[in-house]
């Protein structure tokens, strides 16, 4: 990448893996890598870092966290132990603008999960495109048992992910459940050995980030609001999406290599 990453950060660490591929981890070990305040504000910064960058260098960000015991048990409750009601609400509009901003950046965001994606942190791997986890991940949606609901996507992107029926039963008993059943049910795209999920996410990253990076942004857009809006507008969407790839050079360059039986070089533009 030509544009120099953000940072430095404290509550998170930030790298580049491989040409065009955003790694962030989620590093607080000690606390299971719950995000805090300051950690929302480190990714908030991320995010709009990522936002602005060329999309001919940034093509796919994968979102980890430190150590094999979690990837992340949402929000750090210590920090909200005796927090007041108007410092709860500004904290949470913060913690909304970290999970929005994620979701809504134009490129592919993978989550690698080893260990516990509970609550809030569970929400942040559906907050992303796909997921690859260790078998012995473990997944929950644990809010109702601290009299609260997910709120940071978690009732919109679950079940889209599973289905309403199994979404129902997740987000209403609070129980955590494996690596092996998210894949079953269709939330989890990989699951791996222990220790491999990164690995497994850097390998699809690595192949996202060979492909046309216009073509990415605009294949991911057109299913943003398709999926759910009624067949012609969603139709209509997917068009929209794909006439400005026309006029690019990259579409131009990617007929000109397979004619010329080469490898496209594109540039995102
Ligand atoms: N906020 C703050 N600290 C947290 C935390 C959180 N969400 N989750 C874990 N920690 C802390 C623990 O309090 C413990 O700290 P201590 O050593 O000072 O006691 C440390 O991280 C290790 O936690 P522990 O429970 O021993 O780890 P584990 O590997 O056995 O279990 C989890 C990991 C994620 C399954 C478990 O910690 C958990 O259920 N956390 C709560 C998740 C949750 O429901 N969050 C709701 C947010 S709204």
């Amino acid at each position: 990448m030509k544009t120099a990453l953000p940072g430095p950060f404290e509550t998170i660490a930030v790298n580049a893996p491989a040409d065009h591929v955003l790694q962030v981890t989620l590093n607080r070990p000690e606390r299971r890598n719950a995000f805090n305040t300051q950690m929302a504000e480190e990714l908030c910064s991320v995010w709009g870092w990522a936002a602005a960058v060329p999309a001919g260098e940034l093509r796919c960000l994968i979102l980890t966290g430190a150590g094999d015991k979690a990837f992340c048990a949402g929000a750090d409750l210590k920090e909200r132990k005796g927090m007041d009601t108007e410092s709860w609400h500004a904290q949470h509009a913060l913690f909304e603008r970290m999970s929005y901003n994620l979701m809504a950046l134009p490129i592919p965001k993978i989550a690698a999960v080893e260990g516990a994606a509970f609550a809030g942190g569970c929400e942040l791997t559906l907050a992303c495109d796909f997921i690859h986890a260790a078998e012995t991940a473990r997944f929950a949606l644990t809010e109702v048992t601290l009299g609260l609901i997910p709120g940071i996507g978690g009732t919109q992107n679950l079940p889209r992910a599973i289905g309403a029926r199994r979404a129902a039963e997740v987000l209403t008993t609070g129980r955590p459940f494996s690596a092996q059943d998210a894949y079953d049910w269709g939330m989890v795209n990989r699951l791996t050995d222990s220790g491999s999920a990164l690995a497994s996410a850097l390998e699809s990253a690595a192949i996202i980030a060979r492909n046309a990076p216009l073509a990415v942004r605009a294949v991911l857009a057109a299913m943003d609001d398709g999926g759910e809006a009624a067949l012609p507008n969603g139709l209509a969407k997917e068009i929209d999406c794909y006439r400005p790839l026309i006029d690019t050079e990259d579409r131009q360059e990617g007929i000109l290599a397979f004619n010329e039986k080469r490898k496209a070089v594109f540039k995102g533009q």
